[in-house]
């Protein structure tokens, strides 16, 4: 049985916050503060928190990933588009890991995977310059062979399978045929040598498919998390993952 970490993405957690305040960043009554619920995550189990820095600044702000920074004790990941801007600022901001996603404005979450096979010339120098900086690099991809093989020629540590559509499936058929997408993707990554991560609508139920995709080492929840934290607190809805996880086949 092999251990399958959990990092907690907590963007809605700045999207209450903001739902709000986010005319008044620095009002004293601007709550809930992210960095809060991150320490809970970590007193709970979780091995890392995730936060999107997303260019319209809809959830997280700046201020909040310079304080997960400085304060998170387990591993910063930050989600982010591929512009120059966001660039830069994970370069100042030195998290252990980030995860490059595609972005759109009008999206309401990250919605496919990156194509790598379409852009693969603009992400090299990103790549090349995140890893001069001593971030490890995972990209969000769909489960296919070329997005695998392209991810392994770019020299990534790590691929983050998109589970979405697994997540969303409405006939049991439909649920096998992802199930087998991701099963080869994870496959073909490993072999690669790359560590594969999985996220995106993952939540308490679903979680047991999960369990059939192979060489999995970490996944990456956020709105189920918060979700259930709004009713039994961040520390039961992160214990309760985390049973949900444990004997993960490997
Ligand atoms: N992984 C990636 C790359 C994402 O963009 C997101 C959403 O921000 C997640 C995981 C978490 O997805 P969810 O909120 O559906 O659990």
């Amino acid at each position: 049985m092999g251990t399958l970490r959990l990092g907690v993405n907590i963007d809605h957690v700045a999207t209450l916050r903001q739902a709000r305040y986010a005319t008044m960043p620095d009002s004293k009554n601007a709550e809930p503060d992210p960095l809060v619920a991150a320490s809970l995550c970590e007193r709970a189990g979780a091995s890392g928190i995730t936060a999107h820095l997303r260019a319209d600044r809809r959830h997280m702000q700046d201020r909040d990933l310079e304080r997960l920074r400085a304060n998170i004790m387990t591993k910063l990941n930050l989600e982010m588009g591929n512009t120059p801007e966001i660039l830069s600022f994970a370069l100042r901001l030195q998290p252990d890991e980030v995860c490059l996603v595609p972005e759109k404005r009008e999206e309401i979450t990250t919605e496919g995977g990156l194509d790598l096979v379409r852009h693969r010339n603009d992400l090299a120098p990103t790549i090349k310059r995140l890893h001069a900086a001593g971030i490890r690099v995972s990209l969000f991809i769909d489960p296919e062979r070329a997005q695998v093989e392209v991810a392994s020629q770019l020299e990534v540590e790590m691929v983050e399978l998109h589970t979405g559509a697994l997540a969303n499936a409405f006939t049991e058929r439909f649920e096998r045929q992802e199930l087998e997408r991701l099963g080869d993707a994870a496959r073909r990554a490993a072999n690669f040598g790359l560590q594969v991560n999985a996220g995106h609508g993952i939540n308490y139920r679903n979680i047991v498919l999960i369990h059939q995709i192979p060489h999995l080492a970490e996944l990456n929840i956020g709105h189920s998390i918060v979700a259930r934290a709004l009713i039994v607190g961040f520390e039961n809805a992160v214990r309760e993952m985390l049973a949900l996880m444990e004997n993960y086949p490997a």
